[in-house]
């Protein structure tokens, strides 16, 4: 689906267009961001990546976005997958493949706004995500979002060369609703 714009106190998230795909590849081949991704960038062309982002604009599973910082540089990419109207829920993933804009408070700017979205729009009942043991500001960020660790799938993922445990945590709207109200 064309996902909507959405402003949250730092960020702005626009649909993902083909025009981003360029910045799009050069990040996910990036070692040191794609070291935290599921996504193996290596087989990725750009050919490949406009045609996912075209193609994703229809899947009426996938929403996704590009990220902006306020003053409008592209830094990142946002979705959910996987978005199942029978159990309403979703698997969100995010990126920031800009590393200057690490740190600063924009990942968790981002998953409050999407996470908004997801309950209030989407009216979803459920979120979830998987993060590597190795990324413990990945992890530290969706904590701050309410996301809570509920099991880790050992030995989920092959990546450069070895096999990585998937750590699970998701959020529940109910779960949302009393970190909102609190
Ligand atoms: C993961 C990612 C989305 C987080 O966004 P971000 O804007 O960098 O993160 P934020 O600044 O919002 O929050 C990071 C938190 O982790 C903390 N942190 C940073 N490095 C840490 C570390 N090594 N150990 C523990 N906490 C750490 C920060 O201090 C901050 O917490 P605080 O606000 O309580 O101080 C972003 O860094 C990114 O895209 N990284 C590369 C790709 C990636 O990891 N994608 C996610 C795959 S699951």
């Amino acid at each position: 689906m064309k996902a909507p714009i959405l402003k949250g106190e730092k960020i702005i998230l626009k649909p993902l267009a083909i025009s981003q795909a360029e910045n799009f590849l050069r990040w996910i081949k990036d070692d040191e961001v794609s070291r935290f991704l599921i996504i193996d960038g290596r087989g990725l062309t750009l050919n490949k990546e406009k045609e996912y982002i075209k193609n994703s604009l229809t899947d009426k599973s996938k929403l996704n976005w590009a990220i902006f910082t306020d003053s409008g540089e592209h830094i990142g990419s946002t979705g959910l997958h996987d978005i199942n109207r029978k159990n309403l829920k979703a698997v969100w993933g995010i990126f920031i493949g800009d590393k200057n804009y690490w740190n600063q408070g924009l990942g968790t700017d981002v998953l409050k706004t999407v996470s908004k979205h997801c309950f209030k729009k989407l009216k979803l009942n459920r979120v979830e995500l998987g993060v590597f043991p190795h990324n413990p500001r990945g992890k530290r960020c969706y904590e701050k979002c309410g996301f809570k660790v509920e099991g880790v799938k050992k030995q989920a993922i092959w990546k450069n060369g070895r096999f990585i445990d998937e750590i699970i945590m998701g959020i529940t709207k109910d779960d949302y609703k009393k970190l909102i109200n609190k």
